[in-house]
């Protein structure tokens, strides 16, 4: 059989990492992950009963508003207003996505022309680097500190005249990190000064631990003509599969993302939406229980890894459901995450996914498990380091 095949803009994309790990666990039965960013519950009753209830109007069955449901835009206008101090009415568009994800690709392609620039500070979301080549555009790689915080400085120096946003992503995914309210006060004035976007991922809102709060970016005064904010029920309400996000975007913005969504995703599924209404009733309270869990958790994980000081370091991660280690080796981090899954049945994600290349970094996640099984996981891990390093 003959093949086309053409270079393409995906040659340059990296293969989704999850995937590639995922691959690998499945050759190993009872491997345990701490692979990928998931929680373990799902979503609250009251959404599959709206669901059940929503199955024989014919309304459900076909195309509804690009935007979304009204009643979802109005819900999570009050929810922006409340929680968020973001004010939809003044300057501000709402629109829902099928998850986050799709948020960030529609901002990209509403934000840029092919040969753009977009800052990320490292570690970075792997999907959002790979969102930026699939649109012809270049991810410029700014460190962050040791506490993996942004240096302002280092974003300043950064920006070029083909520069159209700074992406902060905080808690962060990979390393845990909440942004202080001070560097993110300056991440948004900075691109305010400069006349680019501030893209603000804020799908872990309600993931923070002791004493850290999350702040939201479009709350900062004159934020409005420049912030792009994004959140996703897929944590916080156990709705990965049900794929809902949503962003609050500058209003000048709403013919681009208008074209973007109608030829991408048509409308947000409507069934999903219903289910999205009725968790948004139910509100934050519902996910505060499961974040209280998680802080136990994470105090397993942080104090069981110290075991392996000096030789691995987590630097304080007070928020996600993520930690990144620092190893101290010159070993490649992918053949490390490979014998780890291979010798000692435990999965984690390397850092190069990340964009942390100078040095071995491993992101681990323990959202997804009970405690017990985390315990588990994490014996594995400090086992397989001890014995490969
Ligand atoms: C930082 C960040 N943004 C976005 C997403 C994607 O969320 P969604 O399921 O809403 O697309 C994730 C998922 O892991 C994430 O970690």
């Amino acid at each position: 059989m003959q093949t086309v095949r053409f270079p393409t803009r995906m040659d340059a994309v990296q293969a989704p990492v999850i995937a590639v790990i995922g691959g690998i666990i499945r050759e190993v039965p009872g491997t345990i992950s701490l692979g990928q960013g998931v929680v373990h519950y799902g979503p609250p009753p009251a959404a599959l009963d709206a669901v059940r209830l929503a199955l024989t109007e014919p309304s459900t069955h076909e195309y509804q508003d690009g935007a979304g449901l009204p009643a979802l835009v109005s819900r999570l206008a009050t929810k922006l207003s409340a929680e968020n101090g973001i004010d939809a009415g003044r300057g501000v568009r709402i629109m829902v996505t099928a998850g986050a994800n799709m948020a960030f690709v529609h901002a990209v392609l509403a934000i840029t022309a092919p040969g753009d620039e977009i800052i990320l500070n490292v570690p970075f979301y792997f999907n959002h680097e790979m969102a930026i080549q699939m649109a012809d555009c270049t991810a410029v790689r700014v460190a962050t500190d040791d506490r993996y915080q942004p240096r302002i400085d280092a974003l300043r120096a950064a920006i070029t005249d083909r520069t159209r946003a700074i992406v902060t992503v905080t808690p962060n995914n990979p390393s845990g990190a909440v942004f202080s309210e001070e560097s993110l006060r300056a991440v948004n004035a900075l691109c305010r000064d400069r006349g680019i976007y501030h893209i603000a991922d804020e799908v872990y809102e309600y993931f923070t631990y002791g004493s850290a709060r999350h702040v939201s970016s479009g709350s900062f005064p004159g934020a409005e003509g420049h912030t792009i904010a994004m959140y996703s029920l897929s944590k916080a309400y156990g709705f990965a599969g049900w794929r809902i996000g949503y962003m609050a975007y500058p209003e000048h913005l709403a013919p681009a993302m208008a074209k973007i969504q109608d030829t991408i995703l048509v409308c947000p599924p409507v069934v999903s939406q219903i289910a999205a209404i009725a968790a948004l009733e139910v509100g934050r309270p519902y996910c505060e229980p499961h974040v209280r869990e998680l802080a136990d958790i994470r105090h397993i994980v942080v104090s069981q890894l110290s075991a392996l000081a000096p030789k691995v370091s987590v630097p304080a991660a007070d928020g996600a459901f993520y930690c990144l280690l620092k190893v101290d080796t010159t070993l490649d981090p992918m053949a490390i995450a490979e014998r780890l899954i291979r010798e000692h049945k435990v999965a984690v994600i390397p850092g190069p996914a990340f964009g942390m290349i100078d040095g071995c970094y491993f992101r681990v996640a323990y959202g997804a498990l009970q405690k017990e099984t985390v315990r588990d996981g994490i014996g594995r891990l400090v086992a397989g380091l001890r014995a490969i390093l």
